[in-house]
């Protein structure tokens, strides 16, 4: 079986430290510690809205890192050229919308057709590899080759929610997602679909002789049938890690501290 590579988004450690605009939790540190421990390459994304990761991080990043860096990007051309400077390992584009609170679906491979070729054509010239963050589907596998991608990332942000729609006794708590409505049988049959969708994209992508990644929602409960996805050989997944790591840390932290205020 072909090994996976684990790229850890550090993006929510940014998230912490722009809370306070102070330099903690620093993002080196935690590129430290993913590289330490199992990570295989580290995933950022600078938004248009700098809302986490600012250019400061990217060049740090990039700089420091023992790792791969993979950098996600939105088509805008300014974003662009920051990311044809500063030469990550690849760059994956992503939908950006302003308003949102992730990355809520994949890129519109047909509808933005030309701006996504300009945007491969500007980061190939750059000599940096380009993976598309896309929908599932037979079609926008092919319209992604078409285009020019090395890679391809699947969206499994659908996934991500049915199975917690599902198994509605693990910790889950976000009321915004629409597919609460459903029936529990509507969603058994929605989850079958859906993790059948990945899997049929999946092959076809790599068959077409595209790299295949997958992220958006994995976690530490939803995540073993994706890996059972041979033709998938990447995971990016963040939220889940960095909320693991409140819980994780969270013991050692209130012990030193109570530690150091014990007199
Ligand atoms: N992959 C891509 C392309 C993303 O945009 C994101 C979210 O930033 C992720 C993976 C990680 O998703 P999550 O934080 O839900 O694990």
């Amino acid at each position: 079986m072909q090994k996976l590579t684990l790229g850890v988004n550090i993006d929510h450690v940014a998230v912490l430290r722009e809370a306070r605009r102070v330099n903690d939790p620093d993002i080196l540190e935690a590129l430290f510690v993913a590289c330490a421990n199992g990570a295989d390459q580290i995933t950022i994304h600078l938004r248009e809205d700098r809302r986490h990761i600012q250019d400061s991080d990217v060049t740090n990043i990039i700089r420091h890192s023992k790792l791969p860096v993979n950098l996600e990007c939105s088509i805008n051309k300014e974003i662009l050229e920051i990311v044809a400077y500063e030469r990550p390992h690849r760059a994956t584009l992503v939908p950006e919308k302003r308003q949102e609170v992730t990355t809520e679906g994949g890129l519109d491979v047909f509808g933005y057709e030309d701006e996504i070729g300009y945007a491969i054509e500007r980061l190939h010239d750059a000599l940096i590899p380009v993976s598309l963050f896309v929908d599932p589907s037979i079609e926008a596998m092919e319209k992604s080759k078409e285009l020019g991608a090395e890679m391809v990332e699947l969206h499994t942000g659908l996934y991500a929610n049915l199975f917690a729609m599902l198994h509605s006794n693990l910790p889950y708590s976000n009321h915004s997602v629409k597919e609460l409505e459903f029936p529990r049988n509507e969603l058994e049959v929605r989850l079958e679909k859906s993790l059948s969708e990945i899997k049929m994209a999946a092959l076809h992508a790599k068959k077409i002789g595209l790299e295949v990644a997958a992220g958006h929602g994995l976690n530490y409960h939803n995540v073993s049938d994706i890996v059972a996805i041979d033709a998938i050989s990447e995971l990016n997944i963040g939220q889940s890690i960095v909320a693991r790591s409140v819980f994780s840390g969270l013991a050692d932290a209130v012990a030193e501290m109570k530690r150091l205020t014990t007199r």
